[in-house]
């Protein structure tokens, strides 16, 4: 599971003068369950949609590595996928964030209807059918209106119409989306199964924390860029030396405290309310300095206190500046 399917190069995506997507790149390799986690707004459907081809870019380039091509050379090579429409249409299956499939047609009918869209042969379709009807647990309500799904059965039918005819990248974006708990452990265990035969997976999300155990590497982006890629585990341990130091003074002059700060002490910061949090990997020296600073400023101490973050309040409040850095040392180790 080493080599690279997908090149994502320098991506940059703009709607009119907003930057949605700013000088994006990494690499997907083959066979992996890849995640793209990011808060609402920060450009996860603009990304998928970059990757399947969808969206053209206003900058840098989407490349796939054509494996199906029987010429070896040429399987080798790697092509755009804005130049290779037809083919990229068969390689891909993509679920959208909302409901494909129609409302008033059976869920046969509906699998019958997005197979029809790809030149399947009847036997080859009505095969994939039925183990698309088993493998989503979804035979017993082959002649149900779609109408009358469950939200957890939705997603289950959504999926299915993007396997029908069994592409080699399955893209879902937010396939837990507005789940309870245990149709989400259901659906993650889905996606587990159509991974272990072979499919590779790119999948966006929020839930940070559930992704841990079914990714094999995680991107994670914010303010339209790629904060850090890599696996859960490696991402956990870069991180896991982080603290959480915060403070309340009156008046508050947060932005003169941190100016006062020896640089590179303070990872990234953020204004919760009336309160300062600071995240560092030094939380002894930052208090060192704190009280001499908040001495020298007459800034007096409502509350003052130090915690452990979880990864996702981290994530949530890398700094822009310093995820350029750490995304180019990340970089330079790879
Ligand atoms: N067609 C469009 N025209 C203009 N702006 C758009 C368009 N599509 C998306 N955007 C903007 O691009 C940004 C990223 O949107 P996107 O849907 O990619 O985010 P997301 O991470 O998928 O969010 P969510 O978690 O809510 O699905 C948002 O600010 C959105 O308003
Ligand atoms: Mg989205």
């Amino acid at each position: 599971m080493t080599e690279p399917i997908f090149k994502i190069q320098n991506v940059v995506k703009r709607y009119g003068e907003h930057i949605i997507l700013d000088n994006i790149s990494f690499e997907i390799k083959k066979g992996e369950i890849f995640g793209i986690i990011g808060a609402s707004g920060s450009g996860k459907t603009t990304l998928l949609q970059t990757i399947i081809g969808f969206l053209r870019p206003d900058h840098g380039d989407v490349l796939f590595r054509f494996e199906h091509l029987l010429d070896f050379q040429k399987a080798m090579t790697f092509r755009s996928v804005f130049k290779k429409q037809q083919a990229v249409k068969k390689i891909y299956g993509f679920a959208s964030q909302t409901p494909s499939f129609y409302k008033d047609l059976t869920l046969r009918e509906n699998l019958e209807y997005f197979g029809s869209l790809y030149n399947l042969s009847h036997d080859a379709l009505q095969t994939n059918i039925d183990t698309l009807l088993n493998l989503m647990d979804l035979k017993h309500y082959e002649n149900l209106l779609a109408k009358n799904l469950s939200g957890g059965m939705e997603r289950r039918l959504d999926i299915a119409c993007s396997l029908i005819h069994d592409p080699e990248v399955l893209v879902l974006d937010e396939p837990t989306a507005d789940l309870d708990p245990i149709l989400r452990e259901h659906i993650w265990t889905l996606i587990k199964k159509i991974n272990k035969k072979g499919t590779t997976i790119i999948l966006a999300s929020h839930h940070l924390t559930e992704l841990e155990n079914l990714c094999s590497r995680i991107a994670i982006i914010k303010d339209k860029a790629i904060v850090d890629v890599g696996s859960p585990d490696s991402i956990k341990n870069k991180y896991s030396k982080i603290q959480e130091v915060s403070i309340e003074t009156y008046p508050g002059n947060y932005s003169k405290i941190l100016s006062k700060i020896s640089k590179g002490l303070i990872k990234s910061h953020e204004i919760k309310g009336a309160v300062l949090v600071m995240f560092t990997d030094k939380p002894q020296k930052v208090f060192h300095e704190l009280f001499q600073i908040l001495e020298n400023l007459k800034e007096e101490v409502i509350d003052m206190k130090i915690g452990r973050p979880t990864l996702d309040d981290i994530f949530v409040s890398l700094s822009k500046d310093k995820k350029d850095e750490i995304y180019k040392n990340n970089q330079k180790k790879s």
